[in-house]
């Protein structure tokens, strides 16, 4: 299928809210890095995930740029369901640590929606040529999303045996 202007539209339309996104993504991740104390695991493994996302970020803006779509015309929207799971994450409460995987699983799950999306246009709208690199960010939140997942379990137990040592209040 070629590409039509509507199929380029809404191409462009996703990719500047993947972007949008990946901005949110970075402005929960980056506060929660800041305040963890006692799970040094998952603080080394966010601050990689910022790194990917400024990669993730990068490789967007050259995207739009490819398809004359460039900096100036980025109107980084906020997107009503990712802004209720950041504010998952930034309730304060006993349990950060908790309510922050659990947000930020449901955070990866939604960039890779997003991005088998964005794929899908790529690949049947007309742009096969940008399914590579968009498959490199999808893949970096299919590792991020199962790194959270597998670590659930443990992150969990961690809190649990904080708290009975007195320390809840930490994250
Ligand atoms: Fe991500």
């Amino acid at each position: 299928m070629a590409a039509t202007s509507e199929t380029r539209a809404i191409f462009v339309t996703g990719l500047k809210n993947a972007h949008a996104m990946e901005k949110q993504a970075l402005s929960i991740m980056k506060p929660q890095v800041s305040r963890i104390e006692n799970y040094p695991e998952v603080a080394a493994r966010l601050e990689w995930h910022i790194r990917e996302t400024e990669g993730q970020i990068a490789r967007l803006e050259d995207v739009l740029e490819s398809l004359a779509e460039g900096h100036s015309s980025l109107k980084d929207v906020a997107l009503s369901l990712t802004g209720s799971m950041a504010a998952i994450g930034h309730a304060v409460t006993g349990d950060e640590i908790i309510k922050n995987s659990l947000a930020n699983f449901a955070f990866e799950n939604f960039e890779i929606a997003a991005y088998k999306s964005l794929i899908t246009i790529a690949e049947h709208g007309g742009f096969p040529g940008l399914v590579p690199v968009l498959r490199h960010n999808l893949d970096e939140e299919i590792a991020m999303a199962r790194w959270l997942d597998d670590n659930l379990e443990s992150v969990t137990m961690k809190f649990a045996s904080l708290k009975e040592a007195g320390l809840s209040a930490k994250v």
